[in-house]
């Protein structure tokens, strides 16, 4: 078979298994059908400009068309889905195509230059989506119920076939920028040059990307979502963090490399390595079964093991653990759901709904479950020199046991977080990142 005819066999195994699953939970929440609404770009206050955009995502769980906007989605058990494809008379703008892929066949397509909603059909209707509650009230729909958008959420977190090959995809471009940005740094770049080889590579424009790429140079590399790009390069080259990804038909990579440069301490090269083995064994421990917090809680653990291997501590592993100090080198979770989201839907709610709080001391952590077969998620440990949380630990009987000659030299390098991105299979794992 072709790449072509995988696609579209897989995605139509997709649209069954959606199909069956949105009659069942329909059936038992008590509705006859379900309208959503794509969702449209904002223009900013007072302002004629738009903000990039992202369509919902249980829009897009249907119909695998990014950038779409103004357009609705019936599903009504029994009919085909009837897709209202908003299609303006404009020449202003190229107006949008009607889609014609093979998915298409089995939806009902309305072209239409309105941007207001089908006819329900009558019953009792959900509208799903960012709309105005008067045009729910207009329709006699009931909008946004938050038991059946948590039964719709729950779908999306195992993922099918088809959106196994997109999430791999979407790695393959990611991890080509990841590539760009390397040779970029080693090139002596500046953070804005870094992020333009990325998009480049990656062959993306910047409003398409799934979350703003950190690219951090030196001590940038410390702030966990640094947002800027700096014009030019730090006299001194330590280290570059990039956490980038790319969207295929919407489902979103997500992957961070760190880098040492010319300049750097040898000692970061070698965190370096030792984030990269702690994470690759991490992944190792991956199967269905592995409640994620545990696997979170085991970072902790071998952060602590690290720590002391590295010189950076000098009491045990479980003291640097039981202290508070691994979570004040690491203070976010070892990774989250992804998916058509970044952070996608479902991380901390169990199979009926149930709100699955973080840890106490990990209120950071957005995935709470127990990992099933199809789940994708990110696995990225990292170890930081953040003075705002270990400079208070300085006076304290923690602070005695710290290298502080050792944490001035990584406050200068900022950080390292190695991410993967890793399929929960029957039998373990599937690392969509490191395959090629
Ligand atoms: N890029 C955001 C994250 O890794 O969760
Ligand atoms: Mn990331
Ligand atoms: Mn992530």
């Amino acid at each position: 078979m072709t790449r072509a005819s995988v696609r579209n066999t897989r995605h139509a195994a997709h649209l069954d298994a959606l199909e069956h699953a949105y009659a069942d939970i329909l059936a038992s929440h008590g509705y006859d059908a379900v309208l959503l609404y794509s969702g449209q770009a904002h223009t900013f206050f007072a302002d004629d400009q738009q903000a990039s955009f992202a369509p919902f995502g249980h829009f897009l769980h249907w119909v695998p068309q990014p950038g779409i906007q103004h357009s609705w989605l019936r599903i009504r058990p029994g009919d085909a889905p009837l897709l209202r494809f908003h299609a303006p008379k404009d020449f202003w703008h190229l107006a949008p195509e009607p889609p014609t892929a093979a998915w298409t066949h089995r939806f009902a397509i309305e072209p239409t230059p309105e941007t207001g909603p089908p006819a329900t059909g009558g019953g009792r209707v959900a509208l799903l989506g960012e709309v105005e509650p008067s045009l729910a009230r207009e329709l006699g729909a009931e909008l946004n119920p938050p038991a059946l958008l948590a039964a719709l959420d729950e779908l999306r977190l195992r993922k099918s076939a088809y959106e196994i090959d997109r999430l791999r995809d979407a790695n393959r471009l990611a991890l080509a920028g990841h590539r760009a940005a390397r040779d970029a740094f080693e090139a002596g770049g500046a953070e804005l040059d870094i992020q333009l080889a990325y998009l480049a590579a990656s062959r993306q424009r910047e409003s398409d990307v799934p979350y703003q790429n950190i690219v951090g140079l030196n001590a940038h590399g410390g702030v966990l979502h640094y947002q800027h790009y700096d014009l030019e390069p730090p006299a001194r080259q330590l280290s570059l963090l990039v956490d980038a990804g790319r969207r295929d038909a919407g489902y979103c990579a997500d992957i961070t490399r760190t880098w040492a440069g010319r300049d750097a301490d040898p000692r970061f090269a070698a965190l370096i390595e030792a984030v990269t083995q702690l994470q690759q064994s991490l992944i190792d421990a991956i199967a269905p079964g592995v409640a994620f917090p545990d696997l979170h809680r085991r970072m902790h653990e071998q952060l602590g093991e690290l720590l002391v291997d590295q010189g950076l501590v000098c009491c045990s592993a479980a003291a640097a653990v039981e202290r508070g100090m691994t979570r004040a080198f690491c203070p976010h979770g070892l990774g989250h759901s992804l998916g058509l989201q970044v952070h996608d839907v479902g991380g901390r709610r169990d199979a009926k709904g149930r709100y699955l709080p973080p840890p106490r001391q990990d209120p950071a952590l957005r995935l709470t479950r127990t990992l099933e077969t199809g789940m994708v998620v990110t696995v990225e440990p990292g170890l930081y020199g953040i003075p705002m949380l270990l400079e208070p630990l300085r006076d304290t009987s923690a602070g005695r046991d710290i290298a502080w000659d050792a944490v001035a030299s990584l406050y200068e390098h900022g950080g390292i977080r190695i991410e993967d991105n890793v399929a929960v299979t029957e039998t373990g794992a599937d690392n969509l990142t490191r395959e090629t």
